[in-house]
């Protein structure tokens, strides 16, 4: 079972309503084995206290691109080379698209131009959003360039809408960094011939299944079934 441990993680919090999720996140991340360092941007800190993230985490919380203070010790270069994932969650329409732009106007913004790491996001909006042409073309850039997309997931919003754009569950953001990959856009095939259940030691119930029958996942967008040749 794979676990996340001895890797370093530089979790960014970005000014989005599911930062309050990412405080969970850290714990969940610890909890798996990483080293933990979080780095917010302004934006975030309207959303929920450094403090917060300094006590679950264990570590300062690092704000300022401009901090000479840091720069004496674990500068924004150190913290590019220290983190072997940056994982920035949520990632906010507004990051998404000055990542895109490769701006580096703060130390997030910095951090992700400055390392080799693996970068992964988190996109959490509203659901309009999301389906903006300028948010789409914003993470089709970035999944160019080989940053991991995680979600966003669907469902009730903090703005009272239901659709795309819920940032993945804290839970489901670790499985993810542990498996590697996503399954999303993989095809797995599962096919099944006839079952036997049993009535008593001597009888059972069957079926006349020939067993060529295949589900997919996902499901193809017109008939839920394929029959194969
Ligand atoms: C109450 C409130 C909630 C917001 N929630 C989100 C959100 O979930 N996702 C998002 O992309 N922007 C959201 N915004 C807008 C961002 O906070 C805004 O774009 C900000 O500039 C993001 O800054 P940052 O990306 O530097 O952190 C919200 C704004 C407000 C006032």
């Amino acid at each position: 079972m794979p676990t996340l441990l001895g890797s370093n993680i530089l979790l960014g919090v970005t000014g989005g309503i599911a930062a309050y999720k990412s405080a969970d996140l850290v714990r969940r991340l610890k909890d798996a084995g990483a080293e933990v360092r979080v780095v917010m941007t302004e934006g975030a800190t309207r959303f929920v206290t450094p403090l917060t993230f300094q006590a679950v985490s264990g570590n300062p919380v690092r704000l300022d691109l401009l901090d000479p203070a840091a720069e004496a010790g674990m500068g924004h270069i150190e913290l590019a080379r220290w983190a072997d994932t940056i994982l920035v969650a949520p990632a906010s329409a507004n990051f998404m698209a000055r990542l895109a732009q490769g701006m580096a106007d703060d130390l997030l913004t910095t951090l992700c131009l400055a390392t080799e790491a693996q970068l992964v996001l988190a996109p959490a909006m509203n659901r309009i959003m999301w389906r903006n042409p300028a948010t789409q073309a914003n993470a089709d850039l970035l999944r160019g360039r080989g940053v991991r997309l995680l979600g966003p997931g669907e469902g009730e919003q903090a703005c009272g809408e239901v659709g795309a754009g819920r940032m993945l569950e804290p839970t489901e953001l670790v499985a993810a960094l542990m498996s590697g990959e996503e399954l999303a856009g993989v095809e797995v095939l599962i096919t099944a011939g006839p079952t036997r259940e049993p009535i008593d030691p001597v009888r059972y119930i069957t079926n006349r299944s020939s067993g060529k029958w295949a589900s997919r996942w996902p499901p193809p967008r017109k008939g839920p079934v394929r029959a194969l040749p």
